[in-house]
Order: C-alpha cells, then sequence, then structure tokens
C-alpha cells in the first residue's frame, strides 16, 4: 500500500472515494462537486483547526454545532439549515463535515434535508468516524426514544481520513475507535492485528466498504456491522450515555460471545479469543460501569430498534457471524450473569 491509500465504495453513480493517510485532508477540494461554489463546513469547537481543510477557490462558511449528546437532535438540524440558507447555499453547492461520528452523523443528516438533498464530504477526525461513521451513508439524530431515530441514508460525495488527527486524539476517543476496530476483526475473521497500524485502519474502512457496497440499506450482510451493538446500545443508555458509543461496543462484542456459547454456538476458547482480542490486541481495559441491573439491560436491549418482534443478535459460529433472530430471555440471562462474573 502506497502512503495515500485509496479505498471505494461501489454504489453505481454514487461511487465514491475514502482517502486515508497522513495530511489527507490536502486532498478534500478535490473530492468536492465540480458544481459547488459555496462550501458550509460543519465542525465543532474541539476539533483542532489545523484539521479543517481550506477552500481558496469556494466561499466557506463555518457552523460550530455544540459537544455533548444532546446536540445530536432535531433543533441542530434546524439551525444548520438556517445557517446554510443564510449562506446562501443552493443545491449545487456542498457541505463539509469535519470531525468525529457525531459531526459526520449530524452535518450528513443536514446535508440529506437541507434542498431534499445536496452533496456532503466527510473529513473523519477521529478514529471510530475514519473506521465506521463516516463511511457507508447513516446519517441521523436522536429524539428522546431512541438514538439515532431520525435521519436518512445520504452517502457522502467522498471522505477523508487524514491520520495527522489521531496525533491529538484524547486516550478516551482512541479508545472508542479500537472497541470498533475490534468489532472488525470478527466481522472479516482476519488477524488485523497483523497489520501497521495505518493500514489496520485502511483496512477496516476497506471491509466496510465492501460490505456497504454489497447492502447499503442494511436488508443483510450489513446487519452483521452492528456486531456487539445490542448490548452497547443498552449500555449507552442505562448509564446516561456516560459510557461512549466505542467503550460499549468492546463490552457488546465480549457480552454476544458470552450469549453464542450460551446458545451452543462456539465453545469457551473462542469466547476467550474474543477476550484476547480485545484486550490484549487492541489495548482495550475492560470495566463495567457501576450500577447496571441486568433486568434493565435486558428490557432497553428489547427496545433496540433492531429488534423486530423478538430479540435479534448477531452471533458468532464456527461459520462466522450470523443474524439469529428470536434469541430467548432466558440465554440472554445466561449470558449476561457469565459475562458480568467474568468481569467482576
Ligand atoms: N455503523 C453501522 C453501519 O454503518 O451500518
Amino acid at each position: 500500500m502506497d502512503e495515500m491509500n485509496r479505498v471505494i465504495v461501489d454504489l453505481g453513480d454514487r461511487t465514491y472515494s475514502v482517502v486515508v493517510g497522513n495530511g489527507a485532508r490536502s486532498q478534500t477540494a478535490s473530492l468536492l462537486p465540480a458544481t459547488a461554489r459555496r462550501v458550509s463546513i460543519v465542525t465543532q469547537s474541539g476539533i483542532p483547526r489545523h484539521l479543517i481543510p481550506e477552500f481558496p477557490d469556494h466561499v466557506v462558511t463555518i457552523h460550530e454545532i455544540g459537544i455533548g449528546e444532546e446536540f445530536k437532535s432535531l433543533s441542530t438540524i434546524l439551525e444548520l439549515c438556517s445557517a446554510f440558507a443564510q449562506a446562501g447555499m443552493t443545491r449545487n453547492d456542498v457541505v463539509v463535515g469535519v470531525g468525529g461520528g457525531m459531526v459526520t452523523d449530524i452535518a450528513g443528516f443536514a446535508a440529506a434535508s437541507y434542498h431534499r438533498g445536496i452533496p456532503v464530504v466527510h473529513v473523519a477526525t477521529s478514529l471510530l468516524a475514519m473506521i465506521d461513521a463516516a463511511v457507508g451513508g447513516k446519517t441521523g439524530v436522536n429524539i428522546p426514544e431512541g438514538k439515532n431515530l431520525v435521519g436518512a441514508y445520504w452517502q457522502p460525495y467522498g471522505v477523508v481520513c487524514d491520520l495527522d488527527a489521531l496525533d491529538t486524539l484524547p486516550a478516551r476517543e482512541m479508545r472508542c475507535g479500537l472497541g470498533e476496530m475490534a468489532k472488525y476483526h470478527f466481522i472479516a475473521r482476519e488477524d488485523l492485528d497483523q497489520l501497521p497500524f495505518p493500514q489496520r485502519i485502511a483496512r477496516s474502512v476497506e471491509i466496510k466498504a465492501e460490505i456497504v457496497s454489497a447492502d447499503e440499506r442494511e436488508g443483510g450482510v450489513r446487519a452483521l456491522l452492528n456486531y456487539g451493538h445490542t448490548l452497547a446500545h443498552a449500555i449507552e443508555i442505562e448509564t446516561d450515555f456516560a459510557m461512549a458509543h466505542g467503550e460499549a461496543v468492546a463490552l457488546g462484542l465480549l457480552f454476544a460471545a458470552h450469549l453464542a456459547e450460551a446458545m451452543g454456538r462456539i465453545d469457551a476458547d473462542r469466547v476467550s479469543e474474543h477476550y484476547r482480542v480485545v484486550h490484549d490486541v487492541y489495548g482495550i481495559e475492560l470495566s463495567l460501569p457501576q450500577g447496571l441491573d441486568n433486568g434493565r439491560l435486558i428490557a432497553a436491549m428489547g427496545r433496540d430498534k433492531k429488534a423486530l418482534e423478538s430479540i435479534t443478535f448477531v452471533l458468532d459460529s464456527a461459520n462466522g457471524l450470523e443474524v439469529v433472530p428470536g434469541v430467548s430471555e432466558a440465554d440472554i440471562r445466561i449470558a449476561l450473569t457469565a459475562f458480568t462474573r467474568r468481569l467482576s
């Protein structure tokens, strides 16, 4: 692989590139649609300014959104769309989201909604956004009834993963990205840990790109990207988001392994392999937040938006990950008990 990796998300006439490498932000202008005269940058105050690309040939406005899950809301979308209108943005212009997953989810949804949809380019500045949130077109915000419950599939025009951003990334955000990266280890059943870190990022993007190209709207294989997410969403809700998404996903992967074991799908060695990958390979410290109640976690998992008539999980097997509907509460209880015991 050369220094700047280009991964293609193959979606017919909506195909786009994800550029991965140190200094990749300098490529952003080349990804904009040729029609664009104005660029509305959506970012957050904590994002280092040197990571924001320059667009000398465009009229640029910058919009900062608030920090914290409470700003991932329809009010923020309304504020952004008003700001776009005041900046004179037309459907030929472009939104550029510069930030982590919260920024790219919001910038993407605002772009999907404004003028019924205008182009968006994402400049991912967190590991989690690089390998997951910014790629694949899922956008959205929270409502009181649930996380990411309102949104749209809106594929970006291009994505930039500038690895320089990782130099200044807080340790906690790095840990969140590593939780999602461990997920790809199990999806692809590859030893990603054999790769140098930049190539591991590029390979994670490639795995996601292949899945999105095969199943853009999650009718099938894309659901595998939710591995570990059912318990993760429940933990996020039960801790009032004190535990961040990627941290919760790391725990969710381990719980999913216990559940697969409880259902006779994998053996104890494979469960231990999950712990090895998450803890030893990706260096994620494993501890459960205080005060979690198994009954409340089960109820929250039942409400997860991916559960239809019964609780559906992505679970491991000898043949790899599979979507398994109709998982019984008894098996979930056995797995939660085994999981919490092992972590206490
Ligand atoms: N983050 C899961 C997906 O993009 O489908």
